[in-house]
């Protein structure tokens, strides 16, 4: 196997701070016009928001229904398809031939600005594409029947053609009852959770936050009424799944809130990793193995085996494992013991709030190097974007703490990370923009209801550093592609190339 990085042609924020977003931005783009009237910015400091997410906390520190959950639905689904049968095994026999191309879009659903942005860019390029996948987390902030309208029927209406999705974590906080009910037609509407027993079990069950009830109309309580996409034809056969498209197939698990997956999963995963080796495999998952320079192989529940050991068995033939729910594009290329390269991708920022990539370090794990390794947004831009949003947020931007792209370059340079051509970079950073970097770099960013630094800091206005992923499927390869999506006007027919790279086998 082969894998050959090309740098991304034309505009990128690799190229040019006009690549990136940051000059000629004089305002939104056409998406601006199929935002509904009446949107709101999902903010996730209203009490609110974070109320309706409380089963995550539940689920991570009382007692977590999910994997009893997911057995019912896995149950529903095995009923319906039929023991024995190719389609009980969840492999949906996709689109045939040599070409073949998938559109991917990570973490979405916030309904607001930024996702109706990828969305127009998404409907371009399914002109010329087979399938879509949503990889985790459809509906923010609880996965609610009454937010498919404004989050995924109306921003999609025009993506021409079928979107399968894997949920994430939030999609998980209802149940699961609206995920099922569109994408894999099951309904379930008398199961109730099971949490066992004991104490902790107890008070879970009753502060677990049950299904909302649908509105009746496609838009739900927002009053936005539209039409629904038509279902996936194949219907999904279950919220984990395979696809044999072209030469390889996609393989689907679903992660749950805690980010596990199941010993009947597992099994599941390790049976459609080792049927057909002769097609390369790539992993599609909510959470992603190697992220933010640390490696997470992705647990089994009650066992010691894990995904990545799966992902890296030569008998499986996996070529790339993509993971949602970390709302930027990261790529690790990793050489494994064999000589084959596995590439690692974070492909998390198809709407919602920006995570920031100013926080990784200097990459270095299991081989991949720092000039391995690819993000988008920039960590100069991610840095220069938050201290833009801390400044307001914080200070009403008075104190001017933001801090300019150039400056934010030579901040990493002097850090052994270069991001940029040098003439872009400042010449020496005065002790007032060292002290910015080192304040805004400090937000936290780890996990209280979610991560909380970058959620606090979220922003609904161009640039968005938003991006997702074409993947064309030829006999002997694989180009994967990164778009990155800055939302301003003119670029609506040109998103610019954030990372391309083919794999050959
Ligand atoms: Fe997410």
């Amino acid at each position: 196997m082969v894998v050959a990085t090309t740098n991304a042609p034309g505009r990128s924020s690799r190229d040019s701070e006009s690549g990136a977003g940051w000059l000629d931005c004089s305002g939104p783009g056409v998406w601006c016009d199929d935002v509904p009237d009446g949107t709101r910015s999902l903010s996730w400091l209203r009490p609110s928001v974070l109320w309706q997410s409380r089963n995550d906390v539940v689920a991570t520190t009382l007692a977590d229904p999910t994997p009893a959950a997911r057995a019912r639905w896995v149950e529903l689904a095995r009923q319906r398809a039929g023991e024995g049968t190719a389609v009980a095994d969840f492999v949906i026999a996709g689109p045939a031939g040599d070409s073949v191309s998938m559109l991917l879009v990570g973490d979405p659903g916030e309904g607001d600005n930024a996702q109706y942005a990828v969305a127009h860019e998404l409907a371009e390029q399914s002109k010329s594409a087979d399938f879509a996948v949503i990889c985790s987390d459809v509906i923010y902030p609880a996965g609610d029947q009454a937010d498919y309208g404004r989050k995924f029927h109306h921003p999609y209406r025009n993506v021409g053609v079928p979107i399968y999705a894997l949920p994430g974590n939030h999609d998980w906080y209802e149940g699961l009852h609206a995920f099922m009910h569109y994408f894999c037609k099951l309904d379930d509407p008398g199961y109730v959770p099971r949490f066992g027993r004991g104490p902790a079990a107890w008070l879970a069950s009753r502060l677990w936050r049950k299904p909302q009830q649908d509105s009746g109309t496609a838009g739900g309580a927002d009053g936005v009424t539209v039409a629904e996409r038509p279902p996936p034809d194949p219907v999904q056969p279950a919220p984990y799944f395979a696809i044999d498209a072209g030469p390889a197939r996609y393989v689907g698990i679903d992660t749950g809130i805690n980010g596990e997956v199941d010993a009947a999963q597992y099994e599941w995963l390790q049976r459609v990793s080792l049927q057909c080796p002769e097609r390369p495999k790539i992993l599609l998952t909510g959470k992603p193995i190697y992220v933010d320079g640390t490696y997470r192989p992705g647990r089994v529940i009650g066992s010691r085996q894990t995904v990545d050991q799966v992902v890296t068995d030569p008998r499986a033939n996996f070529v790339m494992a993509i993971g949602g729910d970390i709302h930027n594009y990261q790529r690790y290329p990793v050489k494994l013991a064999d000589e084959r390269t596995i590439q690692y991708v974070v492909s998390g920022g198809g709407g919602a709030y920006m995570h920031a990539t100013h926080v990784i370090p200097p990459v270095y794990i299991n081989g991949v190097t720092e000039s391995d390794f690819r993000c988008y947004p920039l960590r100069r831009d991610s840095l220069a974007r938050f201290s833009q949003i801390v400044d307001r947020r914080l200070f009403g931007g008075l104190l001017r703490t933001s801090i300019e792209p150039q400056s934010a370059a030579r901040y990493y340079a002097d850090r052994g990370i270069v991001s940029r051509v040098d003439r872009e970079l400042a010449d020496r950073l005065s002790l007032g923009v060292r002290l910015k970097a080192a304040l805004v770099r400090r937000i936290p960013a780890g996990r209280l209801f979610h991560r909380f630094g970058s959620e606090a800091f979220a922003f609904d206005s161009p640039p968005f550093f938003k991006n997702f992923l074409r993947v064309d499927l030829e006999r002997t390869s694989a180009t994967v592609t990164c778009f990155g999506v800055t939302g301003c006007a003119g670029t609506e027919h040109t998103p610019s190339v954030e990372d391309r790279f083919t794999i050959t086998w």
